[in-house]
Order: C-alpha cells, then structure tokens, then sequence
C-alpha cells in the first residue's frame, strides 16, 4: 500500500519579514514592498520556499500594522497594491510562495467598520464589536468587567458620545471584532477570499485562538492584587466557539484551496486544546504557533521581565511537542525566533563576541533537525542579536515596551511620592526580552544604517552592522548565513528530519539535548551542547552501535569526523549523523 505524498507545506521552509525593518527602497525610512521584491533572490539563495509578511495593510501603525483600518490596501509606506502583485509573481517565478498575515481578532478603530460601529447605538455595524455600558459600583461607574488588556490597563474603552465601553484586548486603537455576529464572519471570509483570489498561498492568522469570548463576559478572579484590572485569558483563550468558527472558516474558505496556515496561539500551552486546532479530523488548520517554548523565560508579571531557565525545561518542552500525536496527525511549527521575541542568539545561546556565532549556528541544528513546518525569521540567519543595554528608552518604540515602562514608573513614582525614580533594572530586562530586538532593520552591508535605507531610519540599527552584515557573510564559508544555507540543504536531503519520529537520549544531562530522529529505515543523531564548557556524552546505552552513522551537520570545523562510543562536544557544539539502514 502507497501512503499518500505529504503535503508541500509540511517540508516548507518558512522565511518571516517584518516589512517595516526589511529594506527601504524609497528612502523614507521604512522598509517596503520593493525592498523586498530586491531582495527575492537573496531569500531563494538562502533555502526559503515560503515568505509570510507581517501584515503590509493599511493601517495607523499604532501596534505596527498588527491594527488595519483596511484590509484590502497595502500601506502607503509598504507600496502599492501593484507592487504586491509584482511581489507575488517575484517570488513564484522564482518557485517560492507568499503568506499573508490576517489580523482579524480585532482591527484599527480607524478602520470605516469600527468608525460605523462608534457612529450611534443603531447603526447596523453597532454590533460588529463588543459594546457594553459601564457598571456603576458605589455610584462610580467603572467599565464593564474587570479584565486587563494584553497591553495594560483596562481592556475596555468608553466612547463619550453614546457613553458605551468597547472591548479591546491589546490597545485602545484595536477594538476586538464581535465573531459571535455571522456577518462578522462572513466578513472576514471576504478578506480571506480577497487575498486568495489575488494570489496569496496561505495565512498566518494573528491571536486565532482568541476570537471567542465567554458568554456573559464575566469578571477575572483576582490574582494581582496591586492593580483593579486582572488577566483574564481563560475567558477568551480557545473561548467557548473557537472550533466553530474555525470549522467555519475551513469550509468556507480553507477547504476550497491547498494554502499554507498558521495559527497564533498564546495565552494556553493546554496541549489537548492546541491539538484541536491542528488535528487533521478536524479540518481547521495545518499547524499553529504555540508559546510554551517562547515562555520559558517569562514570568507571569510579563513577558518582558526575564526568568531563568534550564535546559532541562527546554527538553521537556521540545521533547513533548516533537511527540505529541504523531499517529493522529498533528503537526508542529518549528520556531524560536518571531517579531514578538528577543534575538535567539541572545536568549538561547551566546551572544558575546567569542561565541556568538558558534551558538546561533548550534541553534540552527537545533530547528532544522526537528520535526515540523520550519520559521526563520529575518536577521536569524545572521545571528543578529539583542541591541546593547547601553541603548536608552527612547530606543524602545514598540507600544508594549512603552505601556509597561509607563506602567512601572508610575507606580514606583506614587509609592515613592517622588518624579525621579530608578528604572535601570527594567532597562536590564528590556535589554534582553523587549520585542524591540526583533524590529531593528535588517543589516545589509556596512555602509550607513547597514545598507537598509539612504534616509533616517525608523529604528535605529543595531550598533554591529559594520561587521555583522549579510554582504560580508555571504562571501564567508564560515559565517552564519553559509552555516544556515548549508543547515536547510541537510534538512531538505534528509526527509528522517523533517518526518521522523524524536526519541530522547541522555534525558537527565544537564549541558546536551540529544535525540534520535527514525524514518523508514534511516535514523539520525542530534547532539546539541547547549552551554560553554566541553561535555562528555557516552552513547553505547544511548543507541547501542554507533556503526553506519555519517557525520552530515556541524558547527565546527568537522567535515568527515566518524562517530565514536564516547564524544567529546566542544562548547555550544552542535552535530548531525545519519545512518542509512545496512542492507545485512
Ligand atoms: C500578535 C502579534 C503581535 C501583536 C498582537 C496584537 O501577538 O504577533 O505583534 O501585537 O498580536 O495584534
């Protein structure tokens, strides 16, 4: 019996850009569609079959585009609509495909739907967002429920002139659209057809698993007693009619299409309601972004403050997603890095100037080794890292950066009864979290702005473009862009990565992840040393035989080296053998 081909988007390597920070071909600063189209055969030389762009449409930018006020627009800044076809064409002749990014849990409040909504009480897209009046406790009125939006404060707003509250869970400028409204919906299937019938290969679709709130909108329990407003995700993470919308969206849209879609999952790592998604029986999507990884080092108050973490932990993690329902047919999406997340190098690895590239090349054996559809993000494949702590506040543009700093310092500023406070520590723990390390522009060469504009950048690029740039590593057979060129080649070469099974060895060491990875009758061996310092790793109980394994990855000058019983990994040394079953 045959088994069925897999499907195209399960070997994809997926390249994410953040247009903003790409490449400004217009010199005004912000990147744009055309530096992008200038840069399609940089992406096809580097291994990428899928682009997904953040999203590109109109917009006010108060949460960088992640707040549309049309969806059916590219931003002026970005282009033209034109320009994104010319960008589509680009990219299939050349063999790759585009993913659009849809942000419709909530939209600007500039776009004309929400502008209809706020205009009375009666208008008939009144009911496309959550509208509810204030409640009056000890005759103050104060919003209706208690719940925190994701960026601070009240999750609610009132509009002075019909006196209502609308639900916005991230900031102000995004009113959270009402799913529960089937016109709502069907909108929203219009936007998707919108994107597919101009060409578009699939979706990566924005806080998915939020679109359903829970009846009644009742109030959070208390759990941070310093403030009135309470987190409150189990009322709208994988809310009551997720699955049905989803289900919806799949028949309507998805089924009629062979696209590429990812779901956006936060605020759950319940690994039964993620399956849910994913799940091939439950024709919803191909795979979703769930954050139990990118959460390892974030403590409940934020993810901007920073935890430690073992790599025992890691493991454990990976470990349980790279098996989880294997047999049923769910499948993960492979990432550490994404627009929302500090530099991976940084938080993973190693970012000082001895070991920075060793480790962000280990950590490239780390993805590509792994079963799963695989993400890269921009500047990943450099090892752009962190910017410096020397760098102030004013350095910091994104919205939730600067919510939490004010946040902070108010507080400190009313228990201190003073203006003048201390916030160098949240400065150290920007310094390594803040979402701000992923959106500085990409580092080009090493003329000014690192090649990325001839005007005054948006975001000021990171300090070390001068040396760490894509025109000096690509004629480097040791830099990381050649490292990750190569990594994708061994990934695409050897199916065993991308779909065969994970068991876990020497599970209780405390410096190595290592795995076996089984495919038909091909095994490989992954030995990843995730810390400075050398570590021993003894295989004969591991695997027994160490015969047949051929060396085919690693991060160290070791082309050719055979596989011994017991190996010696040199610091944030990473390698990959495979051994093709002997025919007796
Ligand atoms: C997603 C985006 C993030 C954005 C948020 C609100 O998490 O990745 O950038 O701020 O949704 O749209």
């Amino acid at each position: 019996m045959s088994t069925p081909p897999h499907p195209w988007w399960k070997s994809a390597t997926v390249y994410q850009i953040y247009p903003a920070s790409f490449l400004d071909a217009n010199g005004d600063g912000t990147g744009d569609l055309a530096g992008i189209i200038a840069k399609l055969d940089y992406l096809k030389d580097l291994g990428v079959d899928v682009i997904w762009l953040s999203p590109i449409y109109r917009s006010p930018l108060a949460d960088m585009g992640y707040d549309i006020s049309d969806y059916e627009d590219i931003d002026s800044r970005y282009g033209t609509l034109e320009d994104w076809d010319r960008l589509l064409e680009g990219a299939h002749t050349r063999g790759m495909k585009l993913m659009m990014d849809l942000v419709v849990n909530h939209t600007s409040d500039e776009h004309a739907w929400f502008t209809a909504s706020k205009s009375s009480k009666n208008d008939p897209r009144r009911d496309w967002y959550i509208w509810r009046p204030g409640k009056v406790v000890d005759g103050e009125e104060l919003p209706p429920n208690n719940w925190k939006s994701v960026f601070q404060g009240s999750a609610w707003e009132r509009d002075p002139a019909t006196g209502e509250y609308y639900l916005h869970l991230y900031v102000s400028k995004q009113p959270d659209l009402n799913w529960d409204n089937p016109v709502v919906r069907s909108a929203v299937w219009d936007v998707m057809r919108f994107w597919v019938r101009r060409g578009c290969d699939g979706f990566r679709m924005d806080v998915i698993n939020i679109i359903s709130k829970t009846d009644g909108l009742p109030d959070a329990p208390l759990v941070d007693n310093t403030q009135y407003y309470q987190p409150a995700s189990m009322y709208f993470a994988n809310g009551p009619q997720v699955h049905r919308y989803i289900k919806q969206m799949h028949t309507e849209v998805l089924s009629h299409h062979d696209l590429i879609t990812v779901g956006e999952t936060p605020f759950t790592h319940e690994a039964s309601e993620l399956a849910a998604y994913v799940l091939p029986q439950n024709r919803e999507l191909n795979m979703v972004f769930h954050f139990e990884l990118m959460d390892i080092d974030s403590p409940s108050e934020s993810p901007l403050l920073r935890k430690p973490w073992t790599l025992s932990e890691l493991k454990a993690i990976v470990g349980r997603w790279q098996r989880f329902m294997r047999d049923d047919g769910f499948w993960n999406a492979v990432f550490i890095e994404n627009h929302d997340h500090a530099r991976s190098v940084s938080r993973f690895g190693n970012d000082s100037a001895q070991w920075r590239a060793i480790s962000a090349k280990m950590l490239a054996i780390f993805e590509i080794t792994q079963t799963g559809t695989l993400y890269v993000y921009q500047g990943q494949e450099l090892g752009l890292k962190n910017f410096p702590r020397t760098w102030g506040i004013e350095e910091y543009n994104d919205v939730a950066s600067q919510n939490y700093w004010n946040l902070i310092k108010e507080q400190r500023q009313k228990a201190q009864g003073k203006e003048d406070v201390e916030m160098s520590d949240l400065l150290d723990s920007f310094a390594l979290k803040a979402r701000d390390h992923a959106r500085t522009p990409m580092q080009w060469n090493a003329s000014a702005h690192g090649g990325f504009t001839t005007g005054t950048p948006w975001m000021r690029v990171n300090d070390d473009y001068p040396e760490w740039n894509a025109e000096r590593q690509i004629g480097d057979e040791m830099s990381v862009h050649a490292f990750w060129k190569r990594a994708l080649k061994v990934r695409k070469a050897h199916d065993v990565l991308i779909y065969g099974d994970f068991v876990m060895l020497l599970e209780a060491h405390e410096q190595v992840f290592a795995y076996t990875r089984n495919y038909g009758s091909t095994s490989a061996l992954v030995l990843l040393n995730f810390k400075q310092g050398k570590a021993e790793v003894d295989l004969r109980e591991a695997i027994g035989g160490v015969t047949g394994y051929a060396f085919v990855l690693g991060n160290y000058e070791n082309e050719g080296i055979g596989l011994e019983e017991k190996v010696t990994l040199r610091d944030y040394e990473g390698r990959v053998y495979v051994r093709e079953a002997l025919l007796n």
